[in-house]
């Protein structure tokens, strides 16, 4: 039936979207999480008969040693995602980001296929437009862990398809504060100022639901993109953090505060092409102004702020 998902981390921002597109599309679907940030962001799609919860970690040799081989995919998200969650504990990113891929690899056979999670902050700081060609020189832990991973991926046998992801925004069940335009967001409207520095930085960005629908499309269109690379987003969401932060003036009325009060550890300057994976048929849907207004509206009526900042 080739039917049957494994989605580590699929209690997460992405995961709580992806699972049920996945489980709507008919497959089966297993989240293996350690739920470190609750399980109420699954409670929305938990009755669906054709899903299964477990909470565990994939740092856990044994236990995904039993679990992987009795998926068709394995589909991994789980991490300690973003540079500041990885700089507060370095031991739990590395061994989580790295290990736990690792032992999912270990546990997989060729007739397995597997989908990772990777991330345009392995690029560094680059000089002009990144391609997949483009060597990547992460500067921070997170960048690294992800090439660390993408290297035992490209060196393994197993059938897989490697997303290197822009900085998504949106919403999601587990909303996060962390990432940049929901950042602003939160920002103008409960502070009604935005702290911007280097905001002359171009970001690349992608709507969440985009995050998540990438993968029904990488499974349908597996065999031609297996063993591949692809840069996820799309160049209408190339922008600058200033461009950024003027399109959410359109809609409130905020204080842009623009002082050299830091620097962003990644250092990420940079415009991406995103036309390997256009030409293989994927195109992202929302847009800018789309997502913001959607921010604006979930944003205004939520007060909460350090539960949803992964650091
Ligand atoms: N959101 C983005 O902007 C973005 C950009 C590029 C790449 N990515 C990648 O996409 C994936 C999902 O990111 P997200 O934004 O949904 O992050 P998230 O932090 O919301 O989700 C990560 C999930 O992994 C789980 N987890 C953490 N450690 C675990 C462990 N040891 N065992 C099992 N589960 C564990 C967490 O509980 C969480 O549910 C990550 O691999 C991330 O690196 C995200």
């Amino acid at each position: 039936m080739d039917n049957k998902v494994l989605l580590t981390g699929g209690a997460g921002y992405i995961g709580t979207l992806l699972a049920p597109m996945l489980l709507e599309q008919g497959y089966h679907v297993t989240i293996v999480d350690n739920f470190l940030y609750g399980a109420q962001p699954v409670l929305g799609f938990s009755m669906h008969p054709n899903l299964t919860l477990i909470k565990g970690d994939v740092r856990d040799e044994v236990m995904m040693g039993k679990l992987v081989p009795k998926h068709d995919w394995v589909l991994h998200l789980a991490a300690i995602v973003g540079y500041p969650a990885c700089a507060a504990d370095p031991f739990r990113a590395s061994t989580t980001n790295v290990d736990g891929t690792r032992n999912i690899l270990q546990a997989m056979s060729a007739s397995q296929r597997f989908i990772f999670a990777s991330t345009g902050s392995t690029y560094g700081k680059v000089n002009g437009i990144a391609t997949e060609e483009t060597p990547i020189e992460p500067l921070t832990l997170y960048g690294k862990n992800k090439r660390d991973c993408e290297s035992i991926i490209r060196d393994s046998k197993i059938p897989h398809v490697i997303l290197r992801f822009a900085t998504v925004f949106g919403s999601s069940p587990r909303l996060r504060l962390d990432l940049l335009i929901n950042d602003f967001i939160y920002q103008a409207i409960h502070n009604k100022q935005i702290v911007l520095f280097e905001g002359h930085f171009r970001r690349t960005f992608l709507h969440s639901s985009d995050a998540a629908g990438v993968y029904p499309f990488a499974m349908q269109n597996f065999e031609k993109m297996n063993r591949h690379v692809y840069n996820v987003g799309d160049e209408a969401m190339n922008f600058t953090k200033k461009q950024v932060a003027q399109q959410i003036k359109k809609y409130i009325n905020y204080y842009l505060h623009e002082a050299d009060v830091g620097t962003d550890p990644d250092q990420r300057d940079y415009e991406v092409d995103y036309s390997k994976l256009r030409n293989a048929g994927f195109r992202a849907k929302v847009t800018l102004d789309e997502g913001i207004r959607e921010l604006i509206k979930v944003l205004s009526v939520l007060t909460v702020q350090h539960p949803l900042r992964n650091a």
